[in-house]
């Protein structure tokens, strides 16, 4: 069937010059916390990291009242389960057999495109964010058994059929700012947020690579000039 099909989504990080949208990164935490945390562990991803502009914009007070209000953790000093800090990572979950998804949003494809020409990757973003997305949506309601495991048909998971049962189906999280929160715009702020997860100074990276670009176009000219006259007297 149409396994392995990756929609294309807009996603405001994507091209030379796109950012995280933070609004969307909150929203997409939101989703994380109260539905796939009790599957998925983040445990790559420390929770200071959602501090400030770097992060989904909360304050230093706003992440530590999350964490301590949101997850336990296990403390090999206590012995003992303590409410998080934010020097504390996203716990680890391993407990249903679901994957980490820290780096989950760079392990898997975007969309390519018809040509595979690799234009799409610039242009389009080449993370797996769009995937993730077309994962939570790709789900055709078709089930089987194998081998006692369930097994549901996803038009985007390799091979179609995959063990998650549907996590998403639209107005499972309320958001805070009021957005949307049907299953096409849930899953996309998720994906989001995981792409955030996978690639926290992707803003700063694209930064840092212009400047380069432009650095060296600078440069281009400079030498071009100093070239032609340094020989001037010998043409
Ligand atoms: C696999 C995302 C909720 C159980 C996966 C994969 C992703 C994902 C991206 C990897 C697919 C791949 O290998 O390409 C999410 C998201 C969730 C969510 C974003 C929340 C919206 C859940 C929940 C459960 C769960 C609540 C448990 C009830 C699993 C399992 C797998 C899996 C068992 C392995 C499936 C397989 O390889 O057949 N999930 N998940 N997930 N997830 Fe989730």
């Amino acid at each position: 069937g149409g396994a392995g099909h990756v929609e294309d989504f807009q996603f405001s990080f994507e091209g030379p010059f796109g950012t995280y949208d933070q609004m969307q990164l909150q929203r997409g935490l939101k989703v994380y916390t109260e539905v796939c945390s009790s599957c998925h562990g983040l445990k790559y991803v420390p929770l200071r990291a959602l501090e400030g502009d770097g992060g989904v914009g909360w304050s230093e007070a706003q992440v530590r009242a999350y964490a301590e209000q949101t997850f336990e953790i296990y403390d090999e000093e206590l012995e003992d389960f303590r409410p998080a800090r934010p020097v504390d990572h996203f716990p680890a979950n391993t407990g249903a057999g679901a994957p980490d998804l820290s780096l989950m949003a760079k392990a898997r494809a975007g969309f390519h495109g018809p040509y595979g020409l690799g234009l799409n990757q610039l242009f389009k973003g080449m993370g797996g964010a769009e995937y993730i997305a077309s994962l939570l949506t790709g789900y055709t309601g078709e089930e089987k058994e194998e081998a006692g495991t369930i097994l549901y048909e996803n038009k985007a998971f390799p091979g179609g059929w995959i063990s998650m049962a549907p996590p998403l189906y639209g107005e499972d999280v309320d958001f805070d700012d009021g957005h949307s929160n049907d299953l096409h715009h849930e899953a996309e702020d998720l994906a989001a947020f995981l792409m955030w997860a996978a690639e926290p100074k992707l803003t700063a990276r694209k930064e840092a690579g212009f400047i380069g670009v432009l650095f060296l176009a600078v440069l281009s000219v400079l030498l071009y000039l100093t070239n032609k006259r340094i020989w001037a007297p010998i043409k």
